[in-house]
């Protein structure tokens, strides 16, 4: 901790926006840091701090929340290539519900036929917007392909995170002895539950959501706990990608969304409305197979499927 305390105050004369070493970088130079699964990562004002497990106090990301509606200056070391593409199928709630869960599955698709080093995060999870509407963070769990220096490789793994958009980077958790590698056809549960109201003494309180992935492997896969002072206001399906350079790159089989679960604290939402954003920047074709509340199914569909 006194290292950990002793870097933090070594790198805020550098950047005041984050204030740890990254532990990885993708290939555009998004920063990834890293936490044992179990943490908490907690905000204070406009500070997020993360605990380990057992309560340790590991990093404290300093001024991450609430600096879009500031000048982005502390940034500077971080600031990379925008060459990240990204592409959502999603639905917003009204400001007052607070989302209960929002649970899904997906079989793992068929792998690229090519490995290019490219880098791609297929996630189910939660926004937040700031005071201007404009998104903040995504609290969510991944099919990965590709490899950070944390983890994965030619292969598909599990990654759970919160990531500070636009570019402010992602903090993952790992689980100690476990690669997290998926195989083709494997079924994998991911979710997102709130876990009620808590609050730093004399602070305003947060909202705490745990995610985690679900069903029979769930124990080889890291989950965390995230709490925001602001309740996440969109849930939705997400592909990220970096270094795809054709076709091959993406997975030869679609990736399926189902058996969604969707619940606000006084019940299903309803007249939900699934939107598509940014498909045409990305290769990949986002369906909304079923919409609704109920029996929905979103279809991630690559371009060498078709
Ligand atoms: C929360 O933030 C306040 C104001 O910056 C600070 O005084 C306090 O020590 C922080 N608490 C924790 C637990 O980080
Ligand atoms: C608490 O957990 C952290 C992170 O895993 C570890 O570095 C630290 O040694 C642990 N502290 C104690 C007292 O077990
Ligand atoms: C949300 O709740 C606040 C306080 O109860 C109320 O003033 C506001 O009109 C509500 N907003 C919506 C969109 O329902
Ligand atoms: C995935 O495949 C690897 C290599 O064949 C194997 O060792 C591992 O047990 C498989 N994992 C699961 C969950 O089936
Ligand atoms: C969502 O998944 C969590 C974890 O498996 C479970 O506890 C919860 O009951 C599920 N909620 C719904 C609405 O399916």
């Amino acid at each position: 901790m006194t290292f950990l305390r002793a870097l933090a105050t070594a790198f805020i004369a550098v950047s005041a926006a984050l204030a740890l070493v990254p532990i990885s970088h993708t290939p555009s130079g998004l920063p990834i840091y890293e936490a044992p699964s179990g943490s908490r990562v907690l905000q204070n004002g406009t500070d997020m701090v993360v605990y380990a497990p057992n309560g340790t106090r590991l990093h404290v990301f300093e001024n991450v929340v609430g600096a879009r509606t500031s000048t982005p200056t502390g940034t500077g070391p971080l600031r990379v290539r925008q060459t990240e593409t990204v592409g959502q199928v999603f639905t917003t709630f009204g400001a007052n519900d607070t989302l209960q869960a929002f649970n899904g599955t997906f079989v793992v698709p068929s792998a690229p036929a090519t490995f290019d080093s490219q880098l791609m995060y297929l996630s189910q999870g939660v926004t937040t917007l700031d005071d201007n509407g404009v998104p903040a963070s995504f609290l969510g769990a991944a099919l990965q392909y590709g490899g950070s220096s944390i983890q994965g490789g030619s292969f598909y793994t599990g990654f759970a995170f919160i990531e500070w958009l636009p570019n402010g980077g992602y903090l993952s958790v790992t689980l100690t002895g476990s690669t997290g590698q998926l195989n083709v056809s494997d079924t994998v549960g991911i979710s997102i539950t709130y876990q009620g109201i808590d609050s730093f003494p004399g602070e305003a309180p947060y909202y705490l959501y745990n995610v985690a992935f679900t069903g029979p492997d769930a124990d080889r896969f890291a989950q965390m706990e995230v709490g925001q002072q602001v309740l996440p206001t969109v849930v939705g399906f997400r592909a990220e990608e970096e270094g795809v350079s054709g076709p091959s790159d993406y997975p030869s089989g679609p990736l399926v969304f189902k058996d969604i679960q969707m619940q606000l604290t006084n019940g299903v939402p309803e007249n939900v409305e699934w939107e598509v954003e940014g498909a045409a920047a990305t290769g990949i074709g986002f369906e909304v197979v079923n919409g609704g509340s109920g029996d929905v199914e979103i279809k991630f569909v690559f371009p060498d499927d078709s």
